[in-house]
């Protein structure tokens, strides 16, 4: 490993776009695979890590979900993702978790939070490293199941169920092609009601009429992807305008969506440039072969960027995260601190 590869392996990050199920090791995905009686169709499920399209991509990611049979499989989940993720660096993350293909076959929210606290609680007191949830609705679902999963996370919030505390947010993920997210508006108004952020994928393969109505509709603070965001030159000025957070995965972008052809022609740099508050993230690592690390360093390499505006990356993240002021101070410090550090390491 290069010296700037160790040094961006090291400098804390953040991350708010990654599912936890996109973390799962693919040694985890067998041994719950066979826990859990559920065929695989293959002993080495990294051979199905190869996608055409976003839909695609979620068939996969369906499977890989599908493993998860109970509360136990849940915590071990969590924990192995937080363990994996400080490995490459991360200080902290918010993760999706997308519960809906498990509450249609009978899981009960309540454990499914409580399993995933377990799992962070204890990565948490061994690393220090904090890891906070996000609800995500599966859009394939619809909106009824969407609504009916915030109102049982609502139920469990106000009776101060294990792990509740942990939720931070409410998020919508799968499938864009034809689904309309506005029909999702009483589940987002409910969770605004209650209390909780709101985020929500849109944009990744559909116009920026999704992410306009990710926030007018939803009410969202933040878009994850927003790919399609610089089609529209007003929206675009807005979101400067307002500092309104996108999540952006340029990676997960060419292996899962095949929106590019090659890094190189990802727009990450010019939404930079244009006035964005773009943060960079990895969506599902263990499903298309990538970590944290990988991800600064290509992003890194791909646009020539600085040690410096990879600092300032890792800084946005702060900005566009959902800590209170106090953790986000202290988190801004110590990146800014270690940064200069590596930094000057790096130019000795
Ligand atoms: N997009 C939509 N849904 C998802 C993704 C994604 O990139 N990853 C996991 N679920
Ligand atoms: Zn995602």
């Amino acid at each position: 490993m290069t010296a700037l590869t160790s040094a961006l392996q090291r400098l804390p990050k953040v991350e708010l776009h990654c599912h936890v199920e996109g973390t799962m090791r693919p040694s985890t995905v067998v041994e719950l695979a066979g826990k859990n009686g559920i065929a695989l169709p293959t002993e080495d499920p990294t051979q199905l890590y190869r996608y055409t399209s976003l839909d695609t991509f979620l068939e996969i990611f369906w499977l890989v979900q599908s493993v998860l049979g109970d509360r136990d499989d849940w915590a071990r989940l969590a924990y192995e993702s937080v363990v994996d993720g400080v490995e490459h660096g991360l200080a902290y993350r918010e993760t999706f978790f997308t519960p809906a293909r498990h509450l249609d076959v009978g899981q009960d929210l309540a454990d499914i939070v409580a399993g995933l606290a377990e799992g962070l609680a204890a990565a948490e007191d061994e690393t220090g490293v904090r890891v906070m949830l996000i609800a995500d609705i599966d859009r394939a679902y619809g909106p009824g199941p969407g609504l009916e999963m915030v109102e049982r996370l609502v139920e469990l919030r106000r009776a101060g169920a294990a792990g509740t505390e942990r939720v931070l947010g409410l998020g919508l993920d799968s499938t864009e092609l034809g689904v309309d997210p506005r029909d999702f508006a009483a589940a987002f108004e409910l969770a605004g009601r209650e209390g909780l952020r709101r985020t929500s994928h849109q944009g990744e393969v559909t116009p920026p009429t999704t992410i306009q109505a990710g926030i007018d509709v939803l009410g969202c603070e933040r878009i994850d992807h927003g790919l399609s965001l610089m089609d529209d030159p007003e929206l675009t000025q807005r979101f400067v305008d307002e500092r309104i957070p996108l999540t952006v995965c340029p990676n997960s972008n060419i292996r899962i969506a095949n929106a590019f052809p090659r890094l190189e022609e990802h727009p990450y740099p010019r939404m930079r440039e244009r006035g964005l508050l773009a943060t960079l993230n990895t969506d599902d690592p263990a499903l298309t072969d990538l970590d944290l690390t990988e991800e600064y360093r290509s992003v890194m390499e791909a646009f020539g960027y600085t040690w410096n505006d990879m600092v300032a990356i890792a800084l946005d993240g702060v900005e566009a995260s959902w800590l209170d002021d106090d953790d986000a101070r202290a988190l801004r410090g110590r990146i800014t601190e270690e940064g200069e550090r590596l930094g000057a390491e790096l130019t000795d």
